[in-house]
């Protein structure tokens, strides 16, 4: 598959701070890749040397296998972080404007504007200013804004931050449309792990400008530690059979804890007949069966030390 971005060492600072420290990322045809990381991460800023809004200290970004041009940053559509629609201007106005700045003809960009605010619910909105939108509405609008001219790779840059969760459930919604619809590639940023798993094909963790992680959902959790079954019985009396249960294959450890008893594996599931079995084995009846997995926030957090929601300390003082 071709390499549409490829970040080769990208440093910028900021008054002699550091936002993006030696950044590499390789950003594959078609996929759906979310930038994950807390405030300060420097996600913005990477998303804003790609679109060419900010230049980079060093390092070189390809797109489409050249040096990035003006040119070539006409195949991007950018929704930004802040909303960047015009408050007076109607939705519909909105999206001419931006259709004429990426030079998409006035017949073509009428069409396509009426078919963006239809996909995107705002069709019954078409005629009024951006200002009396609500924050989803006008979070969809940024959106439709970027897709005007058809861009083979869509950048969204927190595109649910601040939005309540029914707004937030209907814009993973769109976002998975678009993704299918146009088979564009598309990078999202987010500090919302849920949001990276729920969308995202890759996941790239990002910590004080650096990649601290990259792969699938599930390829990132393993970094994490393993799986625990969490069972309760009566009559629970585990110090009888715990050591049967060790010797399952693929069973690391089993604790007794005042709240039942506590069974680790890397992929705990397939197991769980076995172990049922042995608690059926000694008359306990099992009342309770919890599963829980990793988080992204775990892995987060094993990596960098610190928690995803919490920022780091880079991110500027409030
Ligand atoms: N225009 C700017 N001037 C000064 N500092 C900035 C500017 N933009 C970003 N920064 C700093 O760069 C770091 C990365 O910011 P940013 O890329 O916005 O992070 P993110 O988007 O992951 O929240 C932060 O420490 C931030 O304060
Ligand atoms: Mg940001």
């Amino acid at each position: 598959m071709d390499i549409v971005i490829q970040a080769k060492g990208l440093t910028k600072k900021y008054s002699g701070k550091t936002a993006l420290d030696d950044f590499s990322i390789e950003v594959h045809e078609g996929e759906i890749i979310g930038l994950l990381g807390p405030n300060g991460a420097g996600k913005s800023t990477f998303i804003n040397i790609v679109s060419g809004t900010e230049k980079a200290l060093s390092g070189e970004l390809l797109l489409f296998g050249k040096n990035a041009t003006s040119s070539s940053r006409k195949k991007i559509g950018v929704a930004p972080q802040e909303n960047a629609v015009y408050p007076l201007l109607t939705c519909f106005e909105n999206l001419l404007y931006f259709g004429s700045l990426y030079g998409v003809g006035w017949g073509k960009a009428a069409k396509k504007a009426d078919e963006l605010l239809g996909k995107l619910g705002l069709a019954d909105k078409r005629n009024v200013p951006s200002a009396s939108l609500s924050g989803g509405m006008r979070r969809r609008l940024n959106l439709a804004c970027a897709l005007m001219h058809s861009p083979k790779i869509i950048i969204l840059d927190e595109p649910t931050t601040g939005l309540d969760p029914a707004a937030r459930n209907s814009m993973w919604n769109t976002v998975q449309e678009i993704a299918l619809e146009n088979k564009a590639t598309l990078l999202l940023t987010t500090h919302y792990m849920e949001e990276a798993e729920a969308l995202c094909s890759r996941i790239v963790l990002m910590n004080s400008g650096k990649v601290v992680a990259d792969g699938t959902p599930a390829a990132l959790k393993k970094h994490a530690g393993r799986e625990i079954a969490k069972v309760i019985s009566i009559p629970g009396k585990y110090a009888v059979f715990a050591d049967k249960i060790m010797k399952i294959k693929g069973i690391e450890a089993v604790t007794q804890t005042e709240h039942g008893l506590v069974i680790e594996s890397e992929d705990i599931s397939p197991k769980i007949p076995q172990i049922s079995r042995i608690f059926e084995k000694h008359d306990e009846k099992v009342v309770e069966l919890n599963i829980s997995r990793p988080s992204l926030e775990d892995v987060f957090l094993k990596l960098t030390g610190t928690k995803l929601r919490e920022g780091t300390a880079n991110e500027p003082a409030k």
